[in-house]
């Protein structure tokens, strides 16, 4: 698989600590975790490194309006970004602070350098001065109208709607955002780096190092690299919060340059907590570095950190990005998050109510690895994961480990027509997407491999053999020995998204999944545990109390509109957009069906309507000992109106997995006494020629008990 192990050092944006963790970072999160997962299981060694982004005028006027010392207020909001990133089973090796020792340590001897080289000029900036507020304001806090197209309520930085770069001062009609006055132009010294002594460097290394993909090092080349550099402004007069200059009191480090630095910090501190060399991951004097270096990022800081990051890598000495993995941004059903509209998703929000691992899943099963924004859509995220993680993944473990709890797996592996060396073959593309960051391909792989897994359960129909007795014992245990198999072979291509997932199907069976060469080879003669539910579906209700849960949630008083992902910089016009979300063609259906059942005779719409179908909850379901083919399901019609129904579908349906899910009844069948009770009802299910089964109809997402169907 590979020669010997990588090093991989690996980085998401470092969060701002004046606001909490969302679903719009969270795209990032996750897209990183599962990167570095997927290198550890592959057997290299890659260390996640993440802090948080303290500093600068932003969190300076949210402690201040809250009345709180900003080290207080960074401290707590460390706690709950972390508390957060564990929920979502972000596991960073290392989660440093820019706040931090190694930081301004860092920060000093990079300055140092930087004056050394001659890179570091003053002079005088004219800043807008809130004087209410008494402070400069940062390019953030200004908004007016852009200079260059006449577009309002653009920040003073750069215009949403031209993509203008300027400063605060050329906005026509400036407004603090802070006090709602407006501002006065102060004059101050500043500091800056000169960045045109590495125009050269910085044109090669974006065009010719593959650490930046083709479309953005044309951004790159036609926004700023045709032209000299501007200096870069890296101080900010008091009043600010961050570090001071030591070599120029009253003036500070501005939030933009000691951010990056926390990526070096971060190292530097898990290298002494582990006893590492700080220099074998960013030293690369006499070839040091062996490492790659992993930053992910949105796209609107691109600029940041393919410009300056590696201008200042390069004239201190230190070792470059070998890719700069670039996102987009997270919309929430088609419209960028809003607290108006009530999409405005905290992580917090969604622990409260959704399965952590399931967005994961969703965000996988969208990134492809280029800068598209991707869409949260709840009604499709409902239908996608009960679909692919419940009925195709979780549903072949639930549908066969029970019949080996007492034998364990066949001692022999048997003959299952070629499918888990298919899918072992699989291997090397799902790796090759996961290594390009293609997770959507790697989830589109993996989930065709599932779907030829839950057709041998079907063609080889365990629970018939289950009911021959003795005689089918064998070919039983050979065909469940497949299907967990082939499960678990899925959970190891999944474990980088789904490490809760992989731990539960290790505990199943096999051990704990650490390698991905265990998809490679099936396993036999191992004992299987009790099964237990790995993942339950996605309900109507769990949606509707995320979204009331979202509106009520008090906003975090931010100084600013959050944006759905992380700000600052110029905004970055889509270079390239991928078709990744054209619908799949529909398959060509076999007529076996129909065919073998032909219509019924005609009737009336008079006739239909005597019929009263509606949606039903499943409250219970157990089986009949006495009857081969029932199962007797407590259903609700919503309110106190439940139904006792008999429903022949013993063996195709796990009784234990039908609780909560949706069906459609007929509400108004005569009831009929049975042997084992009063039936009241009827369960609608489809079945004939063509395939096995018997299938329950479910209504969309949304759909309540009591609803009738017309
Ligand atoms: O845009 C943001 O959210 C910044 N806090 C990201 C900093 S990344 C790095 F450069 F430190
Ligand atoms: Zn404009």
């Amino acid at each position: 698989m590979h020669d010997r192990p990588r090093r991989i050092l690996v980085t998401s944006a470092l969060p701002y600590a004046n606001g909490d963790i969302h679903l719009g970072h969270l795209v990032e999160y996750i897209q990183t975790d599962i990167f570095a997962r997927f290198q550890r299981l592959r057997g290299h060694r890659a260390i996640y490194l993440c802090a948080d982004d303290t500093h600068g005028t932003a969190i300076m006027i949210r402690a201040r309006s809250e009345g709180r010392d900003e080290r207080v207020m960074i401290a707590a909001m460390r706690d709950a970004h972390l508390a957060d990133f564990a929920g979502f089973q972000i596991a960073f090796d290392h989660y440093g602070s820019t706040d931090s020792p190694a930081n301004r340590r860092l920060c000093g001897e990079i300055w140092a350098t930087l004056r050394e080289r001659n890179l570091v000029a003053a002079r005088d900036v004219e800043q807008l001065f809130d004087e209410q507020a008494g402070v400069f304001l940062a390019d953030r806090f200004v908004k007016g109208t852009c200079p260059k197209c006449g577009a309002g309520d653009q920040y003073g930085d750069s215009c949403e709607r031209c993509g203008a770069a300027y400063t605060p001062a050329d906005l026509v009609d400036p407004v603090s955002t802070l006090s709602g006055t407006r501002p006065t132009v102060r004059s101050a010294p500043h500091l800056f780096v000169r960045l045109e002594p590495l125009h050269a460097f910085l044109a090669e290394w974006t065009r010719s190092s593959g650490a930046v993909d083709g479309p953005i090092a044309n951004y790159l080349a036609g926004h700023f690299l045709g032209e000299p550099l501007r200096d870069w402004d890296v101080s900010r007069p008091a009043p600010y919060f961050g570090f001071e200059i030591p070599d120029a009191p009253g003036h500070f480090w501005y939030v933009w340059f000691d951010a990056p630095i926390g990526y070096l910090a971060a190292t530097a501190e898990w290298c002494a907590a582990h006893g590492e060399s700080f220099a074998d991951w960013w030293g690369r004097e006499r070839g040091q570095s062996t490492a790659e270096i992993h930053h992910f990022i949105g796209k609107d800081i691109t600029y940041f950190h393919t410009l300056f990051w590696p201008a200042m890598l390069e004239a201190t000495g230190l070792a470059l990005p070998t890719r700069v993995h670039v996102h987009g941004f997270l919309t929430v059903n088609g419209q960028k998050m809003s607290k108006s509209r009530g999409t405005f998703l905290r992580a917090r929000t969604w622990l409260d109510h959704l399965d952590p691992g399931m967005l994961r899943y969703y965000y996988a099963a969208k990134l492809s690895g280029g800068i598209d924004d991707i869409d949260l859509n709840l009604d499709e995220f409902a239908t996608k994961v009960n679909a692919d993680l419940v009925g195709k993944v979780v549903n072949l473990a639930s549908r066969t480990a029970r019949w080996l709890a007492d034998t364990g797996l066949s001692a022999r592996y048997p003959d299952d027509e070629g499918l888990f060396a298919r899918a072992a073959a699989d291997g090397a593309e799902i790796a090759e997407a996961y290594e390009a960051c293609d997770t959507a391909r790697a989830m589109r792989v993996i989930m065709l491999a599932a779907d030829r897994a839950n057709a041998f359960v079907d063609r080889t129909e365990p629970w018939k053999l289950a009911k021959a007795g003795a005689d089918a014992a064998a070919r039983l245990q050979d065909v469940a020995t497949v299907a967990l198999n082939l499960f678990r072979q899925l959970t190891v291509y999944l474990a980088p998204v789904l490490p809760r997932l992989a731990e539960q199907a290790g505990a199943l069976v096999g051990g704990p999944i650490r390698a991905w060469e265990e998809s490679q080879a099936p396993l036999v003669g191992l004992p299987v545990a009790t099964f237990v539910a790995l993942m339950r579906r996605v309900e109507r209700q769990q949606l509707d109390a995320l979204l009331a849960a979202a509106a009520d949630a008090a906003p975090d008083a931010p100084a600013r509109a959050i944006p759905t992902t992380h700000t600052g910089g110029s905004t970055m016009a889509d270079p390239a957009s991928a078709d990744a979300s054209r619908p799949p063609e529909p398959p060509a259906d076999p007529g076996d069906a129909l065919a073998a059942e032909p219509l019924a005779p005609q009737c009336t719409i008079d006739d239909f309507t005597k019929i009263d179908l509606r949606i039903a909850r499943i409250l219970a379901a157990e089986e009949v000992p006495e009857a081969k083919k029932l199962l007797r399901l407590t259903v609700s019609l919503g309110g106190d109106a439940t139904r006792t129904v008999f429903a022949g579908i013993k063996g195709f349906h796990d009784p234990a997995a039908l609780v909560g899910r949706l069906v459609v009844v007929v509400a108004n069948l005569a009831p009929r006494q049975m042997k084992f009770g009063l039936s009241e009802g009827m369960v609608a299910a489809a079945s004939g020629a063509g395939a096995p089964g018997i299938y329950l109809l479910s209504p969309d997402s949304g759909a309540l008990p009591g609803m009738r169907l017309r």
